[in-house]
């Protein structure tokens, strides 16, 4: 394996408590992985300080080989990420909102028409490019705030649980995009909360109060459980977490 994502005993504490609990995590370069776990249990902690936001309080982490505490600007020049609530301008078109964050990212000219027209194309944007904002599907909002998120041509992409409410046909348009996307090379680790999502990732992480509780290829995952599916891996695997941990 050839990790572009190598975490060891990575930790978080918020005062008493610990949202991330002693980390180790390898993900593979060009691989998706997709973090499961229940409300709370560390998801979104965990993608801040890999994405360089937030100081590990303990371990470490290396990101496209930058080390997220002692170079958080490199690891941040290689990534891409999408928030779990993304900040779009809902009185701006969606051009205008893609053209905000190329002027983050400081792609201008030749190369971001370029850019903007291949992510409006790709993900069937296009005849949407004038419409505001704030006047969007649930389905098309996050379709634009993943091409904003590329608009920094990212190696990495974490995405914290993009396709929250979203409709099951704009989920699965919403895969079709990231499909390509590892065609093109990128590697994707996601949240999602749900595991009918996951079980399309080439491995998946189950997290529970800040732990890797279980971490493999869907299909492993699924035999050694005895389950036939993800979710009942999950609620077997929480249940039993939960007992184990007196509550
Ligand atoms: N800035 C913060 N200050 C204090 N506590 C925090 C902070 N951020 C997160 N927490 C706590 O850390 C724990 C993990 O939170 P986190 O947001 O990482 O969970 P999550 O797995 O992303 O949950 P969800 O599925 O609800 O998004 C929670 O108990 C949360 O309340
Ligand atoms: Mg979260």
């Amino acid at each position: 394996m050839d990790p572009i994502i190598r975490t060891r005993g990575l930790t978080r504490r918020f005062g008493e408590l610990v949202a991330v609990d002693g980390l180790d995590l390898e993900v593979a370069r060009g691989e998706i992985f997709g973090l499961v776990g229940p409300d709370g249990a560390g998801k979104t902690t965990t993608l801040r300080m890999l994405c360089g936001l937030m100081d590990p309080t303990e371990g470490s982490a290396e990101v496209a080989g930058f080390d997220v505490a002692r170079e958080p600007q490199a690891v941040k020049d290689r990534i891409g990420y999408m928030a779990q609530r993304f900040g779009l301008y809902s009185d701006l078109s969606v051009r205008e909102n893609m053209d905000f964050y190329a002027d983050l990212f400081g792609v201008t000219g030749a190369e971001r028409s370029d850019l903007s027209r291949r992510l409006l194309a790709m993900t069937r944007m296009e005849p949407f490019r004038d419409r505001r904002a704030g006047q969007l599907s649930g389905g098309m909002k996050q379709k634009l705030a993943l091409m904003c998120t590329l608009l920094h041509r990212p190696e990495i992409l974490f995405l914290d649980e993009p396709t929250n409410g979203v409709d099951p046909v704009s989920r699965r348009d919403f895969w079709t995009i990231l499909y390509q996307l590892l065609k093109d090379g990128i590697t994707i680790l996601m949240t999602t909360a749900y595991l009918d999502e996951a079980e399309r990732c080439n491995r998946v992480g189950l997290m529970h109060r800040g732990s890797l509780i279980r971490c493999d290829a869907p299909e492993a995952l699924k035999l050694a459980a005895g389950a036939e599916n993800l979710e009942a891996v999950f609620i077997r695997t929480v249940r039993a977490a939960e007992t184990a941990g007196g509550s």
